[in-house]
């Protein structure tokens, strides 16, 4: 076995695409919607984890612009080298998130962009409830993935070889309420990344409150 196949794929992938992923991303109009979604709701100066915080951009730079503080996660150190650069306002850790520990309820709003696909589905349902638990009660969380019902399937991603795993869209929002989360508003797009080997994509937006307990 080589160093690489020991290597969470996720890094492996990301580590090779890089700067070309946020080329091909970073303009979604539904991805900038939901990020604006967020800010209309967080209390000035809020404290927001961005799970697989890739380049930086959007995410990370909408945020620190609109004066919350954010805390970056990111398996591919490539990424967290270049989300580092790029937006320096910001902290990024390199780390998998699946195994970061994370303080109960030390976060006002939670990102979640694109950054489940290469982790099983108990992974995915264990996340989400993890990070339900560091969200505070009323807090909010997004959500985005491509909603089909594949388990390990092999893909090819902008011409990388990649092994993706995720929910049909239903079974998504299943995992997201018995997290604890509330879905305000859903919305669906089909996207096109800006890449010569980009192909149409289904992307679902979920936009969540934390449960307050409350009634
Ligand atoms: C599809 S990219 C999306 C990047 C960014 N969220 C965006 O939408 O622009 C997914 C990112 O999640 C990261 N990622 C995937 N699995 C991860 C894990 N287990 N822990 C931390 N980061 C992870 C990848 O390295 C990659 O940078």
């Amino acid at each position: 076995m080589t160093r690489e196949d020991q290597r969470p794929p996720a890094a492996v992938l990301f580590d090779a695409l890089g700067a070309d992923y946020e080329k091909a991303f970073a303009h979604a109009p539904t991805h900038l919607a939901a990020l604006e979604w967020l800010i209309e709701r967080l209390p000035p100066a809020s404290r927001v984890l961005d799970v697989g915080s890739g380049t930086g951009r959007p995410t990370a730079a909408a945020l620190v612009a609109a004066g919350h503080s954010v805390l970056g996660v990111d398996v591919s150190p490539v990424m967290v080298e270049l989300a580092r650069r790029q937006v320096p306002e910001a902290e990024f850790r390199h780390a998998d998130i699946r195994e970061l520990p994370l303080e109960p309820e030390a976060f006002d709003g939670v990102c979640v962009f694109f950054s489940l696909l290469q982790m099983s589905r108990a992974e995915q349902s264990a996340l989400l409830r993890r990070l339900t638990a560091a969200l505070r009660p009323g807090g909010h969380l997004v959500l985005a993935t491509v909603a089909v019902d594949v388990e390990d399937v092999e893909v090819v991603f902008m011409g990388q070889p990649v092994r993706a795993t995720s929910f049909a869209e239903e079974d998504v929002v299943a995992a997201v309420a018995e997290a604890g989360l509330t879905v305000l508003a859903r919305q669906h797009t089909t996207f096109t990344p800006d890449h010569p080997e980009g192909a149409p994509e289904p992307h679902l937006f979920l936009h969540c409150r934390r449960d307050t307990g409350r009634p």
